[in-house]
């Protein structure tokens, strides 16, 4: 990338689970990380451990759902540090689970709203400075229910499913600027959305899963840090899977 120096990252969701420890990794390899969440509590703990490490981070609460939310965090990376070099967004819910001809329309839209119009609101705000800095990478959190539908979660599955043709069509928009845009589909970890969706039925999970485990969140964190840095330079409009080999059958 053209900027020497330490990256400017910004992670949204970093209040929890997936997104804390994608910042910690990326805050551990030296960048200068922006972070975000809806839920203060939290994203006050992971800035904590960020800085207790010796990081350096930056926070601002934020709905992700808001057109100008999904813009805060890029907004305070160029406040803070001058630019942006990496985004990885992020936030998510999992939503009520329902029948999809039962599934309530406002909790359908709640979900579409975090879910894809986040990320679509955060991009909007992360690719101009990117594009203005000369370049940029940006990962987008999708799921295995972004290659396949999932019984009970039809407005997740189809946020999800969403997010993968977002982040393709950027890429191609993009590419020429050496903005690039990639998605990861994690399965399953275990966070505290995990918890809420399977609680008991963990040992189930795990069984569906060839690898016999479930993942460790640092084996997000390495394939998002390898997609956040030249690494992957070549790599553009890409859907990752990271699944112990769920989605392999
Ligand atoms: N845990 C898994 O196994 C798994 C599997 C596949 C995909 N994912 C995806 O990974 C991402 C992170 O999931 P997680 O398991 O860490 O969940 P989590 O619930 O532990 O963390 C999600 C974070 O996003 C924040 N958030 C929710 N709505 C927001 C909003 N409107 N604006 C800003 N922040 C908001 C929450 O406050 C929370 O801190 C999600 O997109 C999820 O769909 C997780």
């Amino acid at each position: 990338m053209a900027n020497d120096g330490p990256k400017i990252s910004l992670v949204t969701g970093a209040g929890s689970g997936l997104g804390r420890v994608i910042a910690l990794a990326l805050a551990a390899r030296g960048d200068r990380v922006a972070i975000c969440d809806v839920g203060e509590k939290g994203l006050d703990g992971t800035a904590d451990l960020i800085r207790d490490a010796g990081g350096d981070v930056v926070t601002t609460v934020c709905d992700v759902s808001d057109p100008a939310g999904g813009g805060q965090a890029a907004a305070l990376a160029v406040d803070a540090f001058g630019g942006l070099d990496y985004a990885v967004n992020n936030a998510g819910v999992e939503g009520a689970r329902a029948p999809a001809g039962e599934y309530d329309p406002a909790e359908w839209r709640r979900v579409l709203s975090v879910n894809l119009d986040g990320v679509f609101y955060c991009m909007r705000a992360e690719i101009p400075v990117m594009l203005r800095r000369g370049g940029g990478s940006i990962v987008n959190v999708g799921s295995t229910a972004s290659l396949g539908g999932v019984a009970g979660m039809a407005a997740y599955t189809a946020s999800k499913h969403g997010i993968v043709g977002l982040t393709k069509s950027a890429a191609l928009d993009h590419a020429a600027g050496n903005v690039r845009v990639n998605a990861i589909c994690p399965g399953s970890f275990r966070t505290p959305m995990s918890d809420r969706l399977f609680g008991a039925d963990m040992a189930k999970v795990v069984a569906d899963t060839p690898m016999g485990r479930l993942g460790s969140i640092e084996e997000i964190a390495s394939v998002v840090l390898f997609l956040l840095s030249d690494a992957s330079s070549f790599m553009t409009g890409a859907a990752l899977l990271v699944d112990g080999g769920k989605k392999a059958r």
